[in-house]
């Protein structure tokens, strides 16, 4: 058999690939000259992306990321269109559910648990040994805001996010044994399909709660790759945020229960 020829392109496999900032992401990199493998449970939504950006420098494959067997072909097929070479794995596909915990079905809670936590643990599980022999590659993966102070009426989705956070940090440590760098976003409100237009019309134009379009995350992607920060916040002063509401997390709380956002 023909040895496989190893892609001299940069490459980039992305979860959530079909909307909002996955699908901003993989718009960035293809300008950009990378390879992008493009995943996503909605096939009509990647129909349309591959219109957009065409199949010259991308590809694209149904995949649910809380589908083990899926999972693991996807990264087969990946690895085979670039040779074994990984540069950026991008772990942002994720869901949300509004509401009450109290008032949350298990099936709710099961399904938010799913696909942002042992989805995305069951993506980079199976990216390792791409990642691994790709030098300078990156496993980044979309936490959120609510991981710095968990969002009551998100609380599952803000659960999920805080164990993105932790897994990353512990990964960014394992990770460092064998050349590949670990990080993650932390967006705060991104116009996306994830925020109901009712909830967007409420919103600041200015300050942490300002919505903020998916491009400006795809360039924080394209930084982290180019950087070596841990953590990266989006707007920057989620870091600031970040160390209040950890020194003082009562005071949070109290704010919260008061009826302050933030
Ligand atoms: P979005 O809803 O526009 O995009 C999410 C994409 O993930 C969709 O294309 C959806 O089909 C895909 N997806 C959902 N379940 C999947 C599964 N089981 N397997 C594969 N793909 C699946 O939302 P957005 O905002 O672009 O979300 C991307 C990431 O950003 C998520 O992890 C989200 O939690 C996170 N985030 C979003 C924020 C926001 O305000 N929009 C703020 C902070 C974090």
């Amino acid at each position: 058999m023909a040895e496989q020829q190893r892609e001299q392109r940069h490459t980039i496999f992305i979860t959530g690939a079909a909307s909002g900032i996955g699908r901003a992401t993989a718009r960035a990199f293809v300008l950009r000259g990378w390879l992008v493998g493009c995943y996503d449970v909605n096939q009509g939504a990647l129909d349309a992306l591959q219109d957009e950006i065409g199949l010259t420098t991308a590809f694209f494959g149904p995949l649910d990321v809380t589908d083990r067997r899926a999972v693991l072909a996807s990264f087969e097929d990946f690895g085979q269109r670039t040779g074994g070479r990984l540069d950026l794995l991008f772990n942002n596909a994720g869901i949300d559910a509004k509401g009450p915990f109290a008032a949350m079905s298990w099936e709710q809670i099961m399904a938010v648990v799913n696909v942002n936590m042992i989805g995305g643990m069951s993506v980079i599980h199976a990216g390792i040994p791409l990642l691994k022999a790709t030098e300078g590659s990156l496993c980044l993966s979309t936490a959120s805001a609510s991981a710095i102070f968990g969002t009551a009426n998100l609380a599952v989705y803000s659960a999920t996010k805080d164990a993105v956070k932790g897994l990353t940090e512990a990964l960014s440590v394992e990770f460092a044994a064998f050349g590949v760098r670990a990080m993650d976003i932390l967006p705060g409100i991104v116009d996306t399909g994830m925020l109901a237009p009712e909830a967007k019309a409420l919103l600041p134009h200015e300050g942490l709660l300002r919505a903020l379009p998916a491009e400006a995350v795809a360039d924080l992607v394209w930084e982290a790759y180019e950087g070596d920060k841990l953590h990266w916040y989006i707007p920057e002063e989620l870091a600031a945020y970040d160390v209040r509401v950890t020194s003082r997390p009562e005071e949070a709380r109290d704010d919260r229960i008061a009826g302050h956002l933030i």
